[in-house]
């Protein structure tokens, strides 16, 4: 039976010594694949999230056809608060929207908590994916609360968070009890994830960016911890956390309690590795819009990458942020030849 704690990616995770610099991306199962577009047809994205076949062949795609050191379960960060009750859905090229926005006492109090099986069918997915992909481990994720507070603050995609934002300033109260409810909902989810067999899990905070070192630490960190203190009650799987835009985050974020910390493209991987406590590995970080340009350009940036990873005590190889949808999946084939051919250490 294979053992997964031996694979390249929990290694790293670990800041143990690796066969090569292991590399996946985010977002990796998606839009950017046309074997994806076909999976999909005709189901909408959250529905699709709840059809264990489905999911199983959209997860699998990115690893047959990159060759990647791990598979990323194809679900969505607002599954588990849909599944949970909550009215929203994806609409293509926009994203989560919400139908009644949560913005008072009142509707927090009124928003439920996850029952494990509304979201079984994730379950039997990830239990039949870590039969499929045997040496490869399987990633699951959640949403941290600070994101999905947004999405459900705001009711859709935002760029200034300000209605998320005059919450949190200005009814302190309600805001933590709002985000501790998602923090439930979040770990809830993890723990179903954890339980069918993911070997690592992500807390995507992909738009605590938007924050203030001062705030964040007050308004949201405690609930990030919340997430990621009960996973490794829970289990001992490696937890990655990671946001867009957080450089000046990582060291916060890190002592949320995470086990490696995601950085995007703006700060450099050695210079990440100072902001984060020693012995904590790092994750990223090539620039996604970095691979529409010509290749000699992509592998010179990917080498710079992997040369500042060696900083940290531990690198796992992937993107600053998701796959673009126009990316070229020949692009990123190559990148991980090149990731595993070049970080090979003598
Ligand atoms: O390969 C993977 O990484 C796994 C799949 C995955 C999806 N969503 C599938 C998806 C993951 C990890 C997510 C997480 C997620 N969802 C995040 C955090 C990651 C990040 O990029 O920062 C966020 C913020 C969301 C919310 C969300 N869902 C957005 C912003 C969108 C895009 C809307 C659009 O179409 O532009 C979605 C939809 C979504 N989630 C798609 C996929 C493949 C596209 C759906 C489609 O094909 O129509």
């Amino acid at each position: 039976m294979v053992d997964l704690r031996d694979s390249a990616l929990l290694r790293a995770c670990r800041g143990e010594p690796v066969p090569h610099t292991p590399v996946w991306f985010m977002r990796q199962a998606g839009r950017s694949l046309p074997e994806y577009r076909a999976a999909r047809a005709g189901l909408g994205m959250l529905e699709s999230c709840l059809r264990p076949d489905v999911v199983v062949e959209v997860t699998m795609q990115p690893v047959r056809r990159y060759g990647v050191d791990a598979a990323i379960l194809f679900s969505d960060i607002v599954l588990p608060v849909k599944a949970a009750g909550v009215d929203l859905d994806i609409e293509p090229g926009v994203g989560p929207v919400v139908a009644n926005p949560v913005r008072s006492a009142a509707d927090v109090a009124a928003l439920p908590q996850l029952d494990p099986a509304a979201v079984e069918p994730v379950a039997e997915a990830v239990r039949g994916l870590v039969g499929e992909l045997g040496a490869t481990p399987l990633i699951g994720f959640a949403g941290a609360p600070f994101t999905l507070a947004s999405y459900l603050v705001e009711g859709g995609p935002s760029r200034e968070h300000v209605r998320t934002k005059a919450l949190m300033y200005g009814d302190e109260q309600t805001w933590h009890a709002l985000a501790d409810r998602l923090a439930q909902i979040a770990l809830a989810f993890l723990r179903v994830q954890v339980d069918a067999g993911v070997s690592v899990v992500q807390l995507f905070d992909s738009w605590a960016g938007t924050l203030s070192a001062d705030d964040y630490t007050r308004y949201v960190l405690p609930h990030s911890r919340t997430v990621l203190e009960g996973i490794r009650a829970h289990a001992d799987v490696p937890r990655i956390h990671f946001g867009v835009g957080t450089g000046e985050l990582l060291g916060l974020m890190a002592a949320a309690g995470a086990d490696v910390i995601g950085v995007d493209w703006r700060v450099p991987l050695d210079e990440a590795a100072k902001r984060v406590p020693a012995g904590i590995p790092v994750q990223g970080n090539l620039d996604p819009a970095a691979v529409f340009a010509p290749w000699p350009v992509v592998a010179e940036r990917a080498r710079d990458v992997l040369r500042r990873g060696t900083a940290a005590t531990g690198h796992v190889f992937n993107l600053g942020h998701g796959v673009l949808p126009d990316t070229d999946p020949d692009v990123l084939a190559r990148l991980v030849e090149l990731v595993h051919a070049e970080s090979v250490t003598p």
